[in-house]
């Protein structure tokens, strides 16, 4: 049976008529600024190769391509208990994980919610606090302690450099996080000596992204796992290449790594066209990008990530109602004007409400922004919501496209996890109809690159990559660039 993939949703065609001319005709431009063709979608496919290709290079470029120093596949014969923590957008995830030894595992886990004002607290309230949730957790699942310290995997799904597995440089926050302190120091030793002085058996034995973690831990179980990515608050992709096709590490490995050991590389591709030469940015993109902690930085995920996505809309609908004069007249605008008050949950609920008067939309925004709207004024908010879920999956598969094409995969599972991946309505049948405008695949033939759901990265990912890290160490193997 030839497999299309599920059918995007479609947009409710010829029933604008109750929508006023100017206001249709303010939508129709915008419509303009939002869709990418498939066109536009394979150029920007081609300059990501060339930029994938400079981020490897000895001179780099602007998308980081960090080697994630994991040299192993995973054989499914891994065992042990290993820690893993998981910083978030709004969580802190610490997970027990037990390798069974047999492609299986168990896992234990608790969720603390982040205090809101983390995201710009101090670096030592962010150390101990999660120092404080891993004391918790081990009280808890460890009332007896344990003979050996405890490994522990740490995922830190910000671009951080790595010298070795145990190592990991921030260079920037993204995801509108912005903690003093912490922009070009090894996070290792401030988290391992916080972890110290709540005084529990934990060793911090290797830093990963959340996409490394994602590509090992669904190769753990699929071989034909190929990319790990995260389609969320922000936006990566992860994939093995081999040694010897990484210039940058040229004359840097030691003796036990040959140029065809594979190398995890986290491509950090957020940053892509960062000197925006191929994007197609409008002015909603502009300011958002002025207005965060770090403009000019991380383009291309601003332009599609979840943390934008509800951001956008509430720009867009700033501008109608108060530029504008089209939308919400008469009506109390305090909360709209707030920056980032609708997340990405906001555009979601617009698109997935089932009634043809949108009442759901209706009560969204009473209830949220103490704003009445008309059923008109409803429809066009949906068509923006849409136009901004269907553009930020048109965008997302770039990265992976671009990937494909420069390994040479002609098949492969690209497996995602995320919120946006797995909450955002339409996003997977938009994200497979992307991939076939990108390869233009013949109308017959099955998807040969797909997305599937990943294995839990974060959690079994990094416990996995602790287990393959100790493997190396014991057997005195290299876990960075040579001494
Ligand atoms: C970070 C990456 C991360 C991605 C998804 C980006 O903002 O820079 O390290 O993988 O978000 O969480």
């Amino acid at each position: 049976m030839v497999h299309l993939g599920p059918k995007p949703p479609q947009h409710r065609k010829g029933t604008f008529t109750d929508v006023s001319p100017a206001l249709m005709s303010t939508l129709k431009e915008l419509e303009s600024q939002f869709t990418v063709s498939g066109e536009t979608l394979r150029k920007i496919v081609d300059h990501f190769i060339t930029e994938l290709d400079k981020g490897l290079s000895k001179k780099g470029g602007n998308i980081p391509m960090i080697p994630g120093w994991v040299m192993d596949f995973p054989t499914g014969k891994e065992t042990g208990d290993y820690l893993a923590i998981d910083l978030g957008g709004t969580n802190l995830r610490v997970v027990l994980v037990r390798l069974g030894g047999n492609r299986d595992f168990d896992t234990t886990q608790s969720k603390f919610a982040l205090p809101s004002h983390m995201r710009t607290a101090t670096s030592e309230e962010l150390w101990s606090f999660i120092a404080d949730c891993l004391k918790k957790f081990y009280d808890e699942e460890f009332p007896d302690g344990v003979k050996e310290p405890l490994p522990l995997g740490f995922t830190f799904s910000y671009p951080a450099s790595q010298d070795r597995i145990s190592q990991a440089v921030l260079q920037r926050w993204t995801k509108g996080w912005s903690i003093d302190g912490v922009e070009g120091k090894d996070v290792v030793p401030m988290l391992q000596s916080a972890i110290e002085k709540v005084g529990v058996p934990i060793e911090l034995v290797a830093v990963i992204n959340d996409t490394t973690g994602t590509l090992v831990a669904s190769s753990y179980c699929d071989p034909e796992a190929k990319l790990g990515l995260i389609f969320g608050t922000g936006v990566n992709g992860a994939y093995f290449d081999v040694v010897g096709d990484i210039p940058k590490l040229e004359g840097k490995t030691a003796e036990d790594v040959t140029p065809d050991t594979p190398m995890a590389i986290n491509c950090e591709y957020g940053s892509f066209d960062n000197e925006k030469v191929i994007l197609p940015r409008n002015k909603y993109d502009i300011i958002i990008d002025e207005e965060s902690p770090r403009p000019g930085q991380q383009t291309f995920e601003k332009m599609n990530s979840g943390y934008y996505l509800g951001e956008l809309l509430r720009l867009i609908l700033v501008e109608l109602a108060e530029n504008k004069k089209l939308i919400f007249q008469n009506q109390d605008l305090t909360k709209l004007k707030q920056p980032f008050v609708l997340d990405t949950s906001f555009p979601a609920r617009i698109e997935e409400d089932p009634f043809e008067n949108l009442s759901d939309v209706q009560e969204l925004f009473y209830d949220y922004l103490k704003i009445e709207t008309t059923v008109p004024e409803r429809k066009v908010i949906r068509r923006i919501s849409e136009m901004i879920g269907e553009r930020s999956a048109r965008l997302s598969v770039c990265g992976i496209a671009a990937i494909c094409k420069k390994r040479g995969y002609k098949t492969a599972h690209c497996a995602a996890d995320g919120s946006v991946y797995q909450k955002y309505p339409g996003f997977k049948a938009r994200a497979a109809k992307s991939l076939r405008d990108i390869f233009e695949w013949p109308a017959d033939l099955e998807d040969p690159i797909i997305i599937v759901p990943a294995e839990d990265g974060s959690g079994v990912g990094a416990a996995i990559i602790a287990a393959l890290t100790k493997k190396r160490l014991k057997e005195g193997k290299s876990v960075g660039i040579k001494a």
